[in-house]
């Protein structure tokens, strides 16, 4: 009786032990996965790389903060999966990168702690351009060292689209935000198309005027080195 007792309690706490929010995926799960759910952060690693030990426990509590928000996290064993990790160019161990689908990848720039990783996917999972009115444009102003802002018309599709495209590149390095409202954008002093750079250093805000816009944006800033 006792004995059949330790041996249930040590199934259940091995059950619950196994018990992942981390989706182990394999060459052939993870074509399916990764189509599957709009948003993966996929980790490739390697059981006896020191780096992934030290990631694991953070990116378990990242998983369960994360899947209510319906953000994948998955693993690949690259040395069980070593064509697949190679068919996605990994070099080193951990490597971390997100899946928007399985064709648009990106690699993850963030720190390898639960609050980081947590911050930068639900940040990934955001509109690359936030849509501002005047009760949300200061705080936004505020979000990030740099953030861009557009003013367009309503009917301008085409300043639309090519800011749209820059963010969705540059959304891991810069906030990006946008406004049709005539009344915002003489508020903050500027004409229809404007893109205004605002910055928590230096003067604080520098504005790009439709033809210096469209120089802007042909010429994207670089993303800033990683840290
Ligand atoms: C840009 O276009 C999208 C899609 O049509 C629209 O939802 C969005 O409101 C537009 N942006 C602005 C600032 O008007």
């Amino acid at each position: 009786m006792r004995t059949f007792k330790t041996l249930a309690f040590g199934a259940a706490l091995a059950a619950v032990a196994s018990a992942s929010d981390v989706e182990t995926l394999t060459k052939d799960s993870f074509p399916e996965f990764v189509t599957d759910n709009d948003l993966v952060l996929a980790e490739f690693y390697a059981p006896w790389c020191g780096h992934c030990k030290a990631l694991a426990p953070e990116y378990e509590e990242a998983a369960t903060t994360l899947k209510e928000k319906n953000i994948k996290l998955a693993k690949i064993d690259c040395t069980e999966e070593a064509d697949l990790c190679q068919s996605y160019g990994v070099e080193g161990y951990p490597t971390l990168k997100v899946f928007r689908g399985p064709e648009n990848i990106t690699p993850y720039s963030g720190q390898r702690k639960a609050p980081a990783i947590v911050s930068y996917m639900t940040k990934q999972s955001l509109p690359a351009v936030s849509i501002l009115s005047k009760d949300t444009l200061e705080d936004f102003k505020t979000q990030d060292k740099v953030v861009l802002v557009a003013y367009f018309e309503p009917t301008d599709k085409e300043s639309n689209k090519t800011f749209s495209e820059v963010a969705e590149k540059l959304r891991d390095s810069y906030l990006f935000g946008a406004s049709s409202d005539a009344a915002l954008a003489k508020s903050e002093e500027v004409t229809f198309p404007s893109v205004v750079l605002y910055k928590s250093f230096d003067e604080g805000k520098s504005v790009f005027t439709k033809t210096s816009t469209q120089k802007l944006l042909s010429n994207s800033p670089r993303p800033p080195p990683s840290p």
